[in-house]
């Protein structure tokens, strides 16, 4: 982790979401010091109800491999020009992690759950923001498909609740207009 880091306010005020990445690769180890950081999320009875399969190094073409079947079914049949076009929002972040939390059947305990592990996330993207890392929190439809579920190892009582694309960028997106604070707040 570098020593002189944003401010909090900035960290939140000034993350974007990334989803043009420029392809360049994403240290593992720093990933892995960002989610060392990050788990000191809020969370109920200190469940902390994630865990993580990242993406990194070789994994990524593996990864790019699997999804790839949900995202162009007909690849064989395709230039591979057109399908690296269509994979490309996928192969060009520098790592990929999948966060998975359990799916407690009791409803109050699920929802801690996951507001828990998306405070986890949401940690991880300021983190990543401050080194100069851009993220992407993502939930394709065929996160819960049986097919990619197995593929990612996700067992009996699991759900992956993000596909969070991390990796380098060129550019930043314009912030979008947000609802002024007395929109959403009324006073007891
Ligand atoms: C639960 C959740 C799911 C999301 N899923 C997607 C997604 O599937 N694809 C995508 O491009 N962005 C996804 N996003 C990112 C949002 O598009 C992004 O956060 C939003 O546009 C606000 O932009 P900002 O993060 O730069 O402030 C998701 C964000 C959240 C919190």
């Amino acid at each position: 982790m570098s020593e002189k880091s944003l401010s909090v306010k900035q960290a939140i005020r000034e993350r974007r979401s990334i989803k043009l990445f420029n392809g360049e690769p994403v240290n593992k180890e720093e990933v892995l010091a960002i989610f060392e950081e990050a788990k000191w999320a809020p969370n109920h009875g200190n469940r902390q109800p994630w865990r993580v399969v990242l993406a990194v190094d070789e994994g990524l073409q593996k990864l790019a491999d699997v999804i790839r079947e949900f995202v162009v079914p007909n690849w064989k049949e395709l230039p591979e020009e057109e399908v690296s076009k269509k994979m490309a929002k996928f192969t060009t972040p520098g790592a990929v992690a999948f966060i998975i939390m359990p799916q407690d059947l009791r409803q109050k305990e699920r929802l801690e759950d996951y507001a828990a592990a998306s405070s986890f996330i949401q940690n991880a993207q300021l983190l990543a923001w401050d080194e100069g890392i851009g993220t992407c929190w993502k939930t394709p439809g065929w996160l819960e498909k049986p097919e990619f579920l197995k593929a990612l190892g996700v067992e009996a009582g699991e759900r992956p609740i993000s596909m969070l694309q991390f990796g380098h960028f060129d550019a930043i997106p314009n912030d979008k207009p947000k609802k002024s604070v007395e929109e959403f707040v009324t006073f007891f």
